[in-house]
C-alpha cells in the first residue's frame, strides 16, 4: 500500500452515509473482516490454538464476533475481564499473559475462571503460592528482536539461561509450570525470531525433561504477525511456512498457542474523519481534520505505525499538503508534504488498518471526543445492534 491514495468522490460515498447517520470522526469496524483475518490465521498455523490479544482493540463487537468462532483471549487486566464477562465469553478459554500482576489482579482472573497465567521472575512466582492448587503457569523468556519497531522482549521475560532454576523454584514450591510462552516482537518483518525462540523453547523443555523427567507441555508462540501498512511486509503464508515447519519438530505432547493481537485487528477497522478547517500556512494547505494523534491515530506514536491514507477528488490539481488533528498541540500532524487535490470543509479523509493499537490507546486531550465506533456486519447469532456500539469506557 502506498501512504496516499486519490479516489473519486462516487467512492466517498458510504462513508458519507455513515456519517450521516452516525456523526464524524468515525471507526467502522468490519466484522466480516475479522472473521477472514481469524481463518486465515487458523489455516496458516494449523493446530495452534488462538487466544485474541484484547489490548490491540478492546471492543465488545470483536470479542462477540471472535467468540463466535471459538477464539481464545490473552487477558492482561482486571478491566479487559469485565469486557469478557460483559459479553459472556467462555473463561476456561483464556490466557492471563501480563507477566506483572498485583494480588488483586490474580485473584480477579480467578474469580472469573482463568487459570493459566504468565510469570518471568521468581517474586512474580511466588505470589502463586497462596495458588498453587488452582493454577497452571507459563514462563516468558525473552527473544529480543532489534528488527521490529516495538520489542516485547525489552521489558518483559527472563532469559533462557535463567528458566530452569525458575522451574526448579516453582517443582520446590509445589506451582504447577505447564509450559513456556515468548513474543518475539510485534509487527515483525519475518518469522526468524519466531523460529529462533521455538528452537531455544524447544531445547529448554528437553534440557527440563532430561534433568527433572517433568514434560511442560505448552508452548505460546505470542503475537507478532504482520500487516501491511505502507510498507510490504510478508504475506501471511509466506510469514508462517518457517514457523509450521519449526513446530512440526515439537514432541506430540505439547500443546501449541498463539496470542495474535495486530494481525487480526488491524485490517478490520478504518478511520472516517472530516476535515473542520483549513489555512494557507507558508507555500502548504494545512487541513485540521477531526481526529488525530491524540485521537484514532494515536498509533503513529505509541506504535509507530503509518497509515494508508485516502481522499477523494475528481480534479487533476495536487498541491503540497498537511493533513492535522484537531487539538492545540502542534505534535497533533497525521502527514506532512502530502500532493494532494484542494479539499474543501466537510470533505472526508480516510485511514485504512486502523483497528489494532488505535482507539485502544486513544486519549481524550483537549476533551475532544474520541472517535465513535460503528460495527458493520457483526455475526448474525449477536444479541447487539449492528450499529453503533459505544467504546468501553
Ligand atoms: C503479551 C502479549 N501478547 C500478545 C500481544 C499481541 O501482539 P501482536 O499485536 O503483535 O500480535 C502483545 C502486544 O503487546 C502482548 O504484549
Amino acid at each position: 500500500m502506498t501512504r496516499l491514495t486519490i479516489e473519486a468522490t462516487d467512492n466517498a460515498k458510504q462513508y458519507q452515509q455513515l456519517v450521516e447517520q452516525h456523526g464524524s470522526p468515525l471507526l467502522v469496524l468490519d466484522c466480516e473482516q475479522l472473521v477472514t483475518q481469524y481463518q486465515q490465521l487458523s489455516d496458516e498455523l494449523p493446530g495452534v490454538e488462538l487466544f485474541y490479544a484484547i489490548k490491540s482493540l478492546p471492543h465488545p463487537a470483536a470479542i462477540k464476533t471472535l467468540d463466535a468462532l471459538g477464539a481464545g483471549f490473552d487477558i492482561a487486566t482486571s478491566g479487559e475481564i469485565e469486557l469478557l464477562r460483559q459479553q459472556r465469553a467462555r473463561p476456561r478459554h483464556t490466557i492471563h499473559t501480563h507477566p506483572i500482576k498485583r494480588d488483586a489482579d490474580i485473584r480477579d482472573a480467578l474469580r472469573f475462571g482463568c487459570t493459566t497465567f504468565v510469570i518471568d521472575n521468581i517474586w512474580e512466582l511466588e505470589k502463586f503460592i497462596e495458588y498453587r492448587h488452582r493454577v497452571g503457569l507459563l514462563v516468558r523468556v525473552s527473544f529480543p528482536n532489534p528488527d521490529v519497531p516495538i520489542d516485547l522482549s525489552r521489558k518483559f521475560g527472563c532469559r533462557p539461561e535463567d528458566v530452569e532454576i525458575l522451574l526448579q523454584k516453582a517443582s520446590a514450591m509445589g506451582i504447577h509450570v505447564k509450559g513456556l510462552s515468548f513474543h518475539a516482537g510485534s509487527q515483525c518483518p519475518d518469522s526468524a525470531n519466531h523460529v529462533y525462540a521455538i528452537q531455544q523453547c524447544k531445547k529448554i523443555m528437553q534440557e527440563w525433561q532430561d534433568s527433572s523427567g517433568k514434560l511442560l507441555s505448552v508452548l505460546d508462540i505470542g503475537g507478532g504477525f504482520p500487516v501491511e501498512y505502507i510498507e510490504q511486509v510478508s504475506d501471511i503464508d509466506t510469514f508462517c511456512q518457517p514457523i509450521r515447519d519449526e513446530l512440526k519438530s515439537l514432541p506430540d505432547h505439547v500443546r501449541v498457542i498463539a496470542e495474535p493481537g495486530r494481525y487480526l485487528s488491524a485490517p478490520a477497522m478504518t478511520s472516517v474523519a472530516t476535515v473542520m478547517g483549513k489555512a494557507n500556512r507558508g507555500d502548504r494547505v494545512w487541513y485540521y481534520l477531526d481526529d488525530g494523534v491524540y485521537g484514532s491515530y494515536s498509533g503513529q506514536l505509541f506504535d509507530h505505525a503509518i497509515y494508508p491514507l485516502t481522499v477523494f477528488s475528481d480534479l487533476k490539481q495536487q498541491e503540497s499538503a498537511v493533513l492535522a488533528g484537531p487539538t492545540c498541540d502542534s505534535i497533533d500532524v497525521i502527514a506532512e508534504n502530502l500532493d494532494i487535490p484542494p479539499m474543501e470543509i466537510g470533505d472526508l479523509v480516510v485511514g485504512k488498518q486502523m483497528g489494532a493499537y488505535t482507539s485502544a490507546t486513544a486519549t481524550d486531550f483537549n476533551l475532544f471526543a474520541r472517535a465513535k465506533i460503528v460495527a458493520i456486519n457483526l455475526p448474525p447469532s449477536s444479541d447487539m445492534d449492528s450499529s453503533v456500539i459505544p467504546f468501553p469506557a
